[in-house]
């Protein structure tokens, strides 16, 4: 069996844990965990999954986050848009422990969480189904025999416009030079995306209503070296 064939391979290599959870953190991860989960059952077939199947009220915009961290931006696009339904995957044990603690009560019916590779649930997706992608300041992978694990990839860019729906945005944001180029690169080589950006300001400031990240928080230092690059999906035959 190939490696692309194999639906279920994980490309995780990151850190799962950190630090002791607190008793808040726990007792999220107990209680919600199970009930916001997307079940591994449905993660066995290539595009076969539909995500509004796994909202009770099937919802028709659905709003993605990659690696979301501790959670402050997929909380705040919640909050920014309250008709919309998300998909949230973070491997990370205490930054999911986070978001969900930071749920409110109301929150409960319009996100699903997956805690392992994004990947993994992406192949899953049947074809044009997500309205929106975030991946938000994924891991640079400095080295260069490291870089086959950026997350945004030749490979992985075919797995998000399939799942895409036309006219849907994808936002990438980054603080690291190469790591910015190398995405801007292989995303405007990819001929079902197109860059947004009109002028430099459009990259370099972050988009209206913007929720800064943790990371964009911490690295202060790297604050004004932040890109913010949208694309937007088409369909391949209008790419010039
Ligand atoms: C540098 S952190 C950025 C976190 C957050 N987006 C922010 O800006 O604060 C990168 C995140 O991507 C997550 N990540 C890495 N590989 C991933 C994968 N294959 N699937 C989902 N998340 C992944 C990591 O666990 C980590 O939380």
């Amino acid at each position: 069996m190939t490696k692309e064939k194999n639906i279920k391979q994980k490309q995780f290599y990151g850190r799962r844990t950190g630090r002791p959870l607190r008793k808040a953190q726990k007792d999220a991860l107990k209680t919600l965990l199970p009930a916001l989960d997307i079940p591994e059952s449905t993660l066995e077939n290539a595009a076969a999954l539909v995500p509004s199947s796994l909202f009770a009220d099937t919802p028709n915009n659905i709003w993605m986050e990659i690696g979301f961290g501790d959670g402050i931006h997929l909380k705040g696009i919640m909050n920014q848009n309250p008709d919309t339904a998300f998909i949230g995957v973070e491997p990370f044990v205490n930054g999911m422990a986070s978001f969900l603690k930071s749920l409110d009560k109301t929150d409960e019916g319009r996100v699903r969480v997956y805690m392992d590779d994004a990947m993994q649930v992406v192949r899953s997706l049947s074809d044009e189904s997500l309205e929106r992608l975030y991946i938000l300041n994924p891991d640079p992978w400095h080295k260069t025999r490291h870089h086959k694990r950026r997350i945004v990839n030749p490979n992985n860019l075919g797995h998000f416009a399939r799942v895409l729906k036309p006219g849907a945005q994808m936002v990438l944001s980054t603080d690291v030079p190469y790591l910015a180029e190398w995405m801007l690169t292989h995303t405007i080589n990819h001929p079902a995306f197109t860059w947004t950006a009109g002028s430099a300001n459009d990259w370099k400031t972050p988009p209206k209503n913007w929720i800064t990240t943790t990371y964009e928080t911490k690295g202060a230092k790297g604050a004004d070296r932040m890109c913010y690059l949208i694309f937007e999906k088409i369909l391949a035959n209008r790419k010039k």
